[in-house]
């Protein structure tokens, strides 16, 4: 939610910023702007409401020089997006600028008692709260621009990544994080800040990851930087090398990020499972179960707190724990469980699932049950993110960056990883059979290979694709481990095509949904041959009889639904605790291609952000 990214050092800093825009942008994109001290030390600010591509248009013609810089790219919460409320916020001695990831709470009071001291505000934002404070104090009390950063932070509530320049200290950036990610390059004479590593890699692998209540002091004539706390104490950090690469952040010949994630699926489920699961010696292994065995066996109870995408592989982990561990599982929202008051204790277990790592409704959530005393594991995709941090021990589901903002094989890795949990945990309790278990794994195993098939029937989707782009609702229905890839599939839908969807478990759609059911409403029925078949199929009728179109994801080899759908899709068999990460595919492929057809931006959907980092 909002990209945040800075470079200081001898090379010229536009495009360098703009590249590392482009590559947050996947943070939010309704406006873009970017701050430059040029060698004469004036400070030009650029600012236009849209994507990044928008402000570099803007800029082509502006005086873009300069070694030191600063750059945004936003997603609106407070003001609407356009190019006032755009980041870069300039102090009004309009010597300082500065750049925002997260909400100032307490602005309004601030606000107004800057504005009774006769400051001038030039938009609706909480963010140039934050830098007419600084520049306030920095020119009232006299101070040097760290001062005035360290004060003003100390009265400000909220969540931050801000980053500032001050043309009066053209040697220096300065950037602060609470509650949201920011990470420091360091590269040879130069360096760089972005709210993840990925502007970063191109130039350095060395980086270091600033923790809540760092302040870091960047000089440009200085070897290190140095990181001081609220107070002005010095704070070491170590300095790591990140492990990832240009080509996972590319779009490696695919016209889109979410087409080529949802391809890289069997390669990133290899990944996922390699050095965990052992075909030869029938046996899945996680780290973070063995060394802290005694916290997880005895829990009386897990409950799994998650949002979005991450939520729904949250209601199939329950399955496949209360299944393998025979252990109570409960799962919230995040958003819900924060504020709910949960009776929980030190005998439960929380798993918290995120893909970005920086939810701060997840984050919240851990906060309260770590207060609370539960054990804390956390299921997440980007290394060295908050939520990793927060937790006590954890697994990541290691399916490399994920940049289309509809999730996809993140969702697929995070099922994966609560599969070898579920496997691995139900071993040391003793409580799934030895058959089951090896079964379980063989055919894990056997996954990504099935899916690498699977995905052969692109030209087919696309087809059917075609014929409902123009339906205005869908209806998407699954049961049992598939109920919750219904309303993946679904939120996939809603996400990218803007188009109405509501996933239901099948049987419950005589409850209220059936009455929608016309021919104008395609209904998608996950009817593969496993337990719930035969009453799957007796939906599908109930569906045909009220004359609405079915688009029905079936096994290999079924006869009776395909006589009785509109458009199947078969999936190849497997055991049914799989058949979520097998399903989830077309229905992956259907969303992005009604989008395309429809003429969306997939990768950038309207109003949504990959990293939600606000409440
Ligand atoms: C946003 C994203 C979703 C994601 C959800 C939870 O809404 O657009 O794709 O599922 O946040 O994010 P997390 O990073 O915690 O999994």
């Amino acid at each position: 939610m909002c990209g945040i990214v800075g470079y200081i050092g001898k090379k010229d800093a536009y495009p360098i910023l703009i590249k590392g825009l482009k590559r947050l942008e996947y943070r939010g994109y309704d406006s873009a702007g970017v701050a430059l001290l040029n060698n004469t030390n004036q400070l030009n600010v650029y600012k236009t409401k849209g994507k990044v591509a928008d402000l570099e248009a803007y800029a082509s013609e502006k005086d873009i020089s300069g070694c030191i810089g600063i750059a945004h790219t936003r997603w609106a919460t407070h003001g609407e997006p356009n190019s006032t409320n755009a980041h870069p916020h300039i102090g009004a001695s309009g010597n300082i600028a500065l750049i925002h990831n997260g909400i100032i709470e307490n602005y309004a009071v601030l606000k107004q008692s800057l504005q009774e001291k006769g400051v001038q505000f030039r938009s609706n934002t909480d963010t140039e709260v934050l830098v007419q404070l600084i520049d306030f104090i920095k020119t009232d009390k006299k101070v040097d621009l760290l001062t005035a950063v360290r004060t003003a932070l100390k009265i400000v509530i909220g969540a931050y990544a801000i980053a500032v320049i001050d043309k009066t200290n053209p040697d220096v950036v300065i950037a602060a994080r609470k509650s949201s990610p920011l990470v420091v390059g360091i590269g040879e004479e130069e360096f760089f800040l972005g709210s993840d590593a990925s502007p970063i890699i191109e130039y350095t692998d060395k980086v270091i990851y600033l923790d809540d209540e760092d302040i870091v002091v960047i000089d440009r004539n200085k070897k290190d930087v140095e990181i001081v706390d609220f107070n002005n104490e010095k704070i070491e950090h170590e300095i790591v090398t990140v492990e990832l690469n240009l080509a996972q952040i590319e779009k490696g010949g695919f016209p889109h990020f979410m087409l080529k994630e949802i391809f890289e699926q069997p390669d990133c489920l290899m990944d996922c499972m390699r050095g965990r699961i052992n075909v030869e010696a029938n046996n899945v292994t996680l780290s973070a179960i063995i060394d802290n065995k005694e916290h997880l066996i005895n829990a009386r109870r897990i409950i799994i707190i998650a949002c979005g995408t991450s939520w729904h592989a949250g209601l199939i982990g329950k399955q496949l724990i209360e299944n393998f561990c025979q252990i109570p599982v409960e799962v919230e929202y995040a958003s819900e469980f924060r504020y709910s008051n949960p009776v929980i204790n030190n005998q439960d277990v929380v798993i918290a699932i995120s893909q970005s790592g920086e939810t701060a409704d997840t984050l919240a959530a851990i906060e309260l049950a770590k207060k609370k005393g539960a054990f804390i594991y956390g299921i997440c995709n980007a290394i060295g993110s908050s939520i990793p941090r927060a937790t006590h021990t954890g697994s990541y589901i290691h399916v490399g960056p994920e940049i289309g903002v509809a999730s996809t094989k993140a969702f697929t890795g995070q099922v994966t990883v609560l599969t070898m949990f579920a496997l691995a945990l139900g071993k040391e309790r003793g409580s799934v059979s030895e058959e089951e278990y090896v079964r379980i794994i063989q055919e894990l195993n056997n996954i990504p290979e099935k899916m690498k098939e699977l995905l052969k029937i692109g030209d087919d989707v696309k087809q059917i694709s075609r014929i409902f782009t123009y339906a205005h609702n869908f209806l998407y229905l699954g049961r049992g481990f598939n109920y919750p890839v219904a309303l993946e599939g679904a939120l996939k839908l809603k996400e990218i095509s803007y188009i109405h969807a509501e996933g239901y478990p099948a049987a419950e759609m005589k409850h209220g949904p059936i009455a929608l059911i016309d021919a104008e409403m395609p209904v998608v029925v996950i009817a593969t041959k496993n337990a719930l078949y035969e009453k799957v199929v007796s939906n599908i009728q109930e569906i045909k009889a009220r004359k609405a179109r079915v688009i029905a994801i079936v096994s290999e080899g079924d006869v009776t639904v395909k006589n009785m759908a509109d458009a199947t899709i078969e999936l190849p068999q497997t055991e049914e605790c799989l058949e979520p990460l097998l399903a989830s595919i077309p229905l992956q492929m259907l969303a992005y291609y009604i989008a395309i057809c429809k003429g969306k931006d997939v990768d950038q959907p309207r109003n949504l952000a990959k990293s939600v980092t606000v409440e």
